[in-house]
């Protein structure tokens, strides 16, 4: 049995690495259609039957927090706000115990509507995706004209007391690539704390390519005409993936997720659920473990545990991504959860 395997009753993999944060994907759906994820039509979206209901996600988060040791939980889709149990399900999460530490990551979109209600139900913080500060580019990047909702939902968000408020970026040659120092400036004077993250071959219509991808380098260099940097805890950085810089001495910080170029696979902590009820052990993993089917089943808590013990401990070294056989997941990152 995993239990005397692994050692312990935790989600641990052969390679020592013990899982504490849990990604939840609500919804694979969007309301956006952000060219590095999703192709203009959308996708075939999953259906409703093979979602996970509220309390179905409500139980496999409890026996993750009561069981298997996880501390975070972050909750992501696609758009988790378009998922309408949410603040619900938030605060049924909330009454568990112990409490885990509560996140979500979303476009912004309804953020303004919603971040009163989600602070009071329990949530933590938010990570709001935004690459650009330009209306048009927004548009052309995401091929929807709701800037104006985004900055909204992010200043909501910080009145809410969701905070630190964290702002993702995605930079992409030739279109938003020279906003890095335009980006920052504009984090820093909003106090969010503003995070790059390399481009990823996750895009659903498979057009990534390794060559002409912005770099973490790129960017530091293009930081780096406007501010001075310096890495804050060099060699400390533990299981976060983002590397962090103070802004100018700081307080501000600036961080850096380089997924491709630095990858920090031996220092992973995640484990993965999407919203039809599979474990991934990773955003890059080939194989999924259906804890849906175990559910519906009649399985007990004790019964699932198991299962998602098993599935983490033949977590894979890495991502794989600089291997030349490297072969992109079938699920897009939407369906799978950032
Ligand atoms: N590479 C890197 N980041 C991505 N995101 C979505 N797709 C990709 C990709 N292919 C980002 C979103 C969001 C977070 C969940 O992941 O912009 O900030
Ligand atoms: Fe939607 Fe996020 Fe994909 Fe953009 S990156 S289309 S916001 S799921």
């Amino acid at each position: 049995m995993i239990r005397s395997e692994g050692g312990a009753d935790v989600l641990i993999d052969t390679y020592g690495r013990v899982a504490t944060d849990l990604r939840v994907s609500l919804t694979d759906r969007c309301n956006l259609r952000c060219t590095y994820c999703m192709p203009e039509e959308g996708l075939q979206w999953l259906a409703k039957p093979d979602l996970l209901t509220d309390d179905e996600i409500v139980r496999l988060i409890g026996i993750a927090v009561t069981s298997l040791g996880i501390e975070e939980v972050r909750f992501t889709g696609g758009e988790p706000l378009l998922r309408p149990g949410l603040v619900g399900i938030v605060e049924r999460v909330a009454a568990l115990e112990p409490r885990p530490r509560m996140s979500l990551t979303t476009n912004g979109i309804g953020l303004k509507r919603t971040a009163t209600a989600l602070k009071a139900a329990g949530l933590d913080r938010v990570n709001v995706s935004l690459d650009t500060l330009r209306p048009d580019v927004f548009k052309t990047l995401t091929r929807r004209d709701r800037h104006k909702d985004v900055l909204e939902g992010l200043e909501a968000a910080r009145d809410a007391g969701l905070t630190p408020v964290k702002v993702n970026s995605v930079l992409l040659p030739d279109l938003n690539a020279d906003e890095a120092p335009d980006l920052l400036a504009w984090a820093v004077e909003h106090g969010y704390e503003l995070r790059f993250i390399e481009q990823m071959p996750l895009d659903a219509q498979h057009g990534w390519k390794r060559e002409g991808m912005v770099t973490a380098g790129d960017i530091l260099a293009s930081l780096r005409t406007r501010f001075a940097l310096t890495e804050e805890d060099a060699g400390e950085r533990g299981s976060a993936p983002a590397e962090r810089w103070l802004v100018d001495g700081g307080p501000h910080r600036v961080g850096v997720i380089a997924s491709v170029t630095r990858p920090f696979c031996a220092a992973c902590d995640r484990t993965r659920l999407t919203a039809d009820g599979q474990i991934r052990t990773c955003l890059f993993a080939r194989e999924e473990t259906d804890l849906r089917a175990a559910l519906r089943s009649g399985a007990p808590d004790e019964e699932i545990a198991r299962i998602w013990r098993l599935a983490m401990w033949g977590k894979k070294a890495g991502s794989g991504l600089d291997d030349p056989s490297f072969l992109q997941p079938d699920r897009p990152m939407s369906s799978i959860g950032g």
